[in-house]
């Protein structure tokens, strides 16, 4: 690209604003599933280990990822989980067959080393409960092990394992995607909705004041889809405070649709959301119900399809090891976009997964953990947590086609900080072939000064990072121009920006 390439204008104005970006909606997500825990969180033997083991690389990775809460241990691995495996002494723990993933689980790394992580990290714990094959009894003690401080067996059981302070999880997920047939324990909308709210209700009595997630729908083309959220939330409405859903997106042959898979998402949280509304309506219950978006990403999880029947039950097997592109950093930055979009909401949304695993990072035996293309959008928007999120929209009526089809394929979202003095514009450019030239009209900002302006693109959309060259695809800097408080720049095609703008007044 260089400058005289020719380029379709678009001039956009700052629109609907939209609400808090929860500091939650950058969420990530650990399984017990291939090397997502076990060689991606905890590997005693690397160089960079804790002396609890935790990969030490990968920790500051993660804390410059910017991850707020992450959700743990699944997924379907937690459908067939047993906690009490993953507690106590380590040589007494025991080794079992993971029938989610067709794995062995040695049970090395349970609650208490994940809770020891998250603090690590500096991120909060979310905890996923086994209503598949897990009955409530179980459940509830588990929620006594973590939150009771001392004094009844089960919560000195914790501090004599080493955590004398209760861990104090305040995010609880009632089980996970029961409405799919894959699920250990599935059932149907009604069996599921009451297990649910026997659980939700008992757990209310521990402390009114958890925040729990009721299982939503596993994706938008689920048959289920719109029927089963009607049919758990009408049961569970006044007993939980999130609805759960998740979603995957992959490049099925046509990149320009995969592109514009943000579409999707924004289509779907709106039906979610219409749901919560209709049933809260139908039931006439004062809830503010909010959507937990507790899985989603890039996966093609048809190539898993595949090999799964062939494959032999081993320990952290490296499966749904995805080495992500720039065209899928572009596709997660529109993604965290449709979310910033939905503030109103969403409370919770985890990208799944962390660490090899579908992952931003990927950590190798001996080598350092690197960042995949995904990373580097996902920091830039997590930068924008506890900010107030504006919307945008053409400044004008399109007068051509041209405007029309680079209007629709340049997405840009803007957020403003607590006390107004900078804001994040965060873009991208959809198209697989045109240049786009944006022309965003910030004057209500007080804009002063482009702070630092960063563009992720090279020419090849498929290009990678990987462990010999994990800085193939990484953000550079971008032109731009502050004109009469108009910020103007180029994007390419497949590519995505973020710009920091320091702002004179405080009218965020
Ligand atoms: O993230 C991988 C898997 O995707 C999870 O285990 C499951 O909940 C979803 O289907």
């Amino acid at each position: 690209m260089d400058d005289h390439t020719p380029a379709v204008p678009v001039r956009l104005r700052l629109a609907r604003r939209i609400g808090t970006a929860n500091p939650r909606l950058f969420g990530s997500f650990v399984e017990h599933l291939g090397r997502g825990v076990y060689g991606g969180l905890f590997a005693p033997d690397d160089p960079s280990a804790t002396p609890e083991g935790f990969r030490g690389d990968v920790l500051e990775l993660v804390r410059e990822l910017g991850v707020t809460v992450v959700r743990y241990p699944g997924g379907n691995f937690v459908s067939g989980y047993d906690w009490r495996d993953g507690i106590g002494p380590r040589d007494a723990r025991p080794r079992r067959l993971d029938l989610a993933w067709k794995t062995i689980e040695p049970n090395i790394f349970g609650t208490d080393e994940f809770v020891a992580w998250c603090r690590h990290a500096g991120v909060e714990p979310m905890l996923a409960l086994n209503l598949g094959l897990g009955d409530t009894r179980s459940a509830l003690d588990l929620l006594e092990y973590a939150n009771y401080p001392g004094g009844t067996t089960l919560s000195d059981a914790r501090v004599a394992n080493g955590s004398p302070e209760p861990h104090d999880v305040r995010l609880w997920c009632l089980g996970n995607e029961a409405d799919g047939r894959w699920q250990l324990g599935h059932r149907s909308a009604a069996a599921y909705a009451e297990h649910a709210a026997v659980t939700a209700a008992a757990m209310r009595r521990f402390d009114p004041a958890l925040e729990l997630v009721v299982v939503g729908s596993s994706h938008e083309r689920m048959p289920t889809f719109g029927a089963w959220e009607r049919e758990v939330l009408t049961r569970t409405i006044d007993l939980v405070d999130h609805l759960s859903c998740h979603i995957y997106f992959y490049d099925e042959g046509d990149r320009a649709r995969f592109l514009r898979s943000s579409d999707v998402l924004d289509r779907f949280l709106d039906d979610v959301a219409a749901t919560i509304a209709h049933v809260r309506a139908a039931t006439r219950s004062e809830r503010d119900i909010r959507i937990s978006l507790d899985e989603w990403n890039v996966w093609n999880y048809t190539s898993y399809d595949e090999i799964e029947p062939h494959r032999v039950f081993e320990e952290a097997p490296r499966i749904l090891e995805e080495t992500y592109t720039l065209a899928d950093a572009v596709v997660v930055g529109t993604l965290l976009q449709s979310i910033l979009r939905h503030a109103d909401v969403v409370a919770v949304a985890a990208m799944a997964q962390l660490v090899n695993v579908i992952g931003p990072i990927r950590a190798e035996p001996g080598r350092p953990a690197w960042r995949q293309t995904t990373f580097h959008p996902f920091a830039a928007v997590a930068r924008s947590a506890g900010h107030t999120v504006l919307d945008t929209l053409p400044d004008t009526l399109l007068d051509t086609a041209a405007d029309a089809t680079g209007g629709a394929d340049a997405t840009c979202v803007v957020t403003v900080s607590p006390g107004g003095d900078h804001a994040l514009v965060h873009l991208a450019n959809r198209s697989t072939s045109t240049v786009t030239d944006i022309a965003l009209d910030l004057r209500e900002l007080a804009p002063r000064v482009v702070e630092h302006a960063e563009l992720l693109w090279a020419p090849d959309p498929t290009a990678t990072n990987t462990a010999d060259d994990p800085d193939a695809v990484v953000p550079r800097p971008l032109d731009t121009r502050l004109d009469d408080g108009t910020l103007a720049l180029r994007l390419p095609p497949v590519s995505w920006a973020t710009v920091r703008i320091g702002c004179a007044t405080g009218s965020g």
